[in-house]
């Protein structure tokens, strides 16, 4: 029997990815549990939970086959991974945002503080406006309340955390959901393998459209 290995980004998506795979994995051990790889009790698909950004690392390297994360990550980290399938999951927005009393200006060298460098590099780039990206691991948003950035380039979901700092959005750079992505070799070795595992998630958006 061939098994499938499912990278998932913890956070975010994890809660909607679990409930996409319900047609294939009973998670309520997951959910559960702080187990960081668990497997389905056919032994057909075991799951590692691990950071967003490391889902297209596991994938790229083949120790996971498939992974489940968000389009702003496969933005930003551009892995070399078939993406077939998109999920209605994790819905929010790439954003420039900055001080609602004190937005940018456009003519200066910007400070942009965010998690996403290559995102807001490129961004800026295709823009021909000088930048310097200060990267941050999170709690991005302090970065301009505190005078560290002009602005900042990150997240938005309800847009809670931007005015409960007293920012706004300036512009949206790109709109993000989750996304099915597949390692090459496996999508060719594993071909059966991924076909259930993408026919199961299309079933369950179909069960709830
Ligand atoms: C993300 C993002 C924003 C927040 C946006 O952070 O970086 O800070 O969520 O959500 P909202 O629009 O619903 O308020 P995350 O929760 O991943 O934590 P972090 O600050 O540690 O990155």
């Amino acid at each position: 029997m061939t098994q499938l290995t499912i990278a998932i980004g913890k956070g975010r998506l994890q809660r909607g990815a679990l409930k996409l795979l319900a047609n294939v994995y009973d998670a309520s051990e997951a959910l559960s549990s702080r187990r960081l790889a668990l497997e389905d009790e056919s032994g057909r698909f075991r799951f590692i939970f691990v950071k967003p950004m490391d889902v297209p690392v596991y994938v790229e390297h083949g120790i996971a086959d498939c992974g489940i994360v968000g389009r702003d990550v496969l933005l930003e980290s551009e892995p070399d991974l078939l993406q077939p399938l998109t999920l209605d999951i994790g819905r929010c927005r790439i954003v420039v945002a900055a001080r609602a009393d004190m937005p940018p200006n456009g003519y200066t060298m910007l400070r942009v503080a965010t998690k996403y460098p290559n995102i807001a590099a490129r961004h800026f780039a295709a823009r021909g406006q000088p930048v310097e990206v200060i990267e941050l691991s999170g709690s991005v948003e302090l970065a301009p309340v505190l005078g560290l950035a002009d602005c900042i380039v990150d997240l938005v979901e309800t847009g809670r955390t931007l005015s409960d700092n007293g920012l706004c959005v300036v512009e949206v750079i790109a709109e993000s959901t989750g996304r099915l992505v597949v390692n090459r070799g496996s999508y060719q070795l594993k071909a059966k393998a991924v076909e259930t595992l993408i026919a199961a998630l299309q079933a369950t958006i179909c069960e709830g459209a």
